[in-house]
């Protein structure tokens, strides 16, 4: 090959590769809608003043979206004709939340830049700027999605981890989507803020894997406190805060908690209590350094939300997030 077509190869070669890479970008409505987060800001920080709870939905809505099929909104869509919603697989059934705040970011967008912005998209801003309200890391959020014109509520009940899993099978669900142990440790640092329901840890509260005892791998001191707020047989949708320390902070007290038996949910606790994990080593250095835990969080948010993303002309952009257009 003559040096000129070796060139020629190259450039073609890195065209094709950052393209396929570089999908999405945080330009992308530099043109198209230029206060984009102004707008998103304004509305979110008037919903943090009625619920203080909303940066952990809105952040879980993202997470939720992003495992099934890619983020692609498709989480947003209510039951329609040839549309089982995913807001009634069993993650997401009366514990999903915050989708009235996504339609006043969605209208407050439509009044200035009609026809625009996705709702895929509106998940990824809103959740980098709640993280950052509540004290946690900024990064810059990549842009561009596109909305899906389907649901998948099979596709929910099977691809996002459910808290009685083992960590493989976690490590699975998440390695399915492209994710590694460092992503699936930072990620679960978002259990920093937020609630969970006495039904998905009361399982360890009494009669663990049957053993007739609690979990081993939970502290006596915390049992007792969650026994108060979840006595055997009662209110399975009585909430306690993920984070026992600072509950609605994003800081790196999450990992401190695990390695005092404090983690909450089964799936908390094994990243640190699993003999031989990968994980626990991660766990320690993000209970160490906040910053640390900060820049894997927002690395790791971003290769979640690059998750098979709608580009180009595939898609659409919804103009109510709840139905396709
Ligand atoms: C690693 C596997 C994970 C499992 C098994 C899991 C499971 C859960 C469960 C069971 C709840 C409580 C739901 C309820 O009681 O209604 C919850 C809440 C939450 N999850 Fe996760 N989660 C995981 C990873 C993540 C990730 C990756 C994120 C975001 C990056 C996230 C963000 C949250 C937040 C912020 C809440 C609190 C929501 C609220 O207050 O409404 N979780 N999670
Ligand atoms: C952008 O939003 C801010 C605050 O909402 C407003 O003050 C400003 O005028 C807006 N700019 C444009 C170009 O719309
Ligand atoms: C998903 O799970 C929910 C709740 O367990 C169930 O009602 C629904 O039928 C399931 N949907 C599909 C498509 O498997
Ligand atoms: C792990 O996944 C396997 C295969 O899907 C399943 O049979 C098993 O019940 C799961 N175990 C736990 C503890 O979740
Ligand atoms: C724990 O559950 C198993 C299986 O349901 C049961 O046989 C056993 O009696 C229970 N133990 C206690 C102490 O409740």
């Amino acid at each position: 090959m003559s040096p000129f077509s070796v060139q020629v190869t190259i450039l073609f070669a890195s065209l094709l590769f950052s393209s396929s890479i570089a999908q999405l970008n945080p330009t992308f409505y530099d043109t198209t809608c230029a206060n984009l987060s102004s707008i998103v800001r304004g509305v979110v920080q008037q919903a943090v003043q009625n619920d203080e709870r909303i940066g952990a939905k809105l952040i879980r809505l993202h997470f939720h979206d992003c495992f099934v099929d890619g983020c692609d909104g498709s989480i947003l869509l209510d039951d329609a004709d040839g549309i089982a919603s995913e807001k009634n697989a069993a993650p997401n059934a009366d514990s999903a939340a915050g989708f009235d705040v996504v339609d006043d970011i969605k209208t407050a967008l439509e009044n200035v830049c009609p026809g625009v912005v996705s709702c895929a998209d509106i998940l990824a801003i809103s959740s980098q700027i709640l993280v950052s309200m509540a004290g946690g890391p900024t990064w810059e959020v990549q842009l561009g999605r596109r909305d899906s014109k389907a649901a998948n509520q099979a596709g929910a009940n099977t691809s996002i981890p459910s808290p009685f899993e083992s960590l493989s099978n976690v490590t699975a669900k998440f390695t399915a989507v492209g994710l590694d142990s460092t992503d699936l440790v930072a990620l679960s640092g978002a259990h920093t803020f937020g609630r969970a329901q006495c039904r998905v840890f009361s399982q360890r509260l009494y009669n663990f894997s049957n053993t007739g005892n609690p979990d081993p791998s939970l502290d006596t001191t915390y049992l007792g406190t969650l026994r108060q707020t979840c006595p055997e047989g009662g209110n399975g949708n009585a909430i306690t805060n993920l984070d026992p320390s600072t509950p609605n902070g994003f800081d790196n007290n999450y990992f401190t908690n695990l390695q005092n038996n404090q983690g909450l949910l089964q799936t908390d606790q094994e990243l640190f209590s699993t003999t031989g994990a990968d994980t626990v080593d991660i766990v320690n250095r993000f209970a160490n350094s906040q910053s640390e835990f900060f820049d894997n969080f927002a690395k790791s948010m971003i290769k979640m939300g690059n998750i098979s993303p709608l580009t180009g002309n595939n898609g659409e952009i919804r103009l109510d997030c709840k139905r396709v257009n």
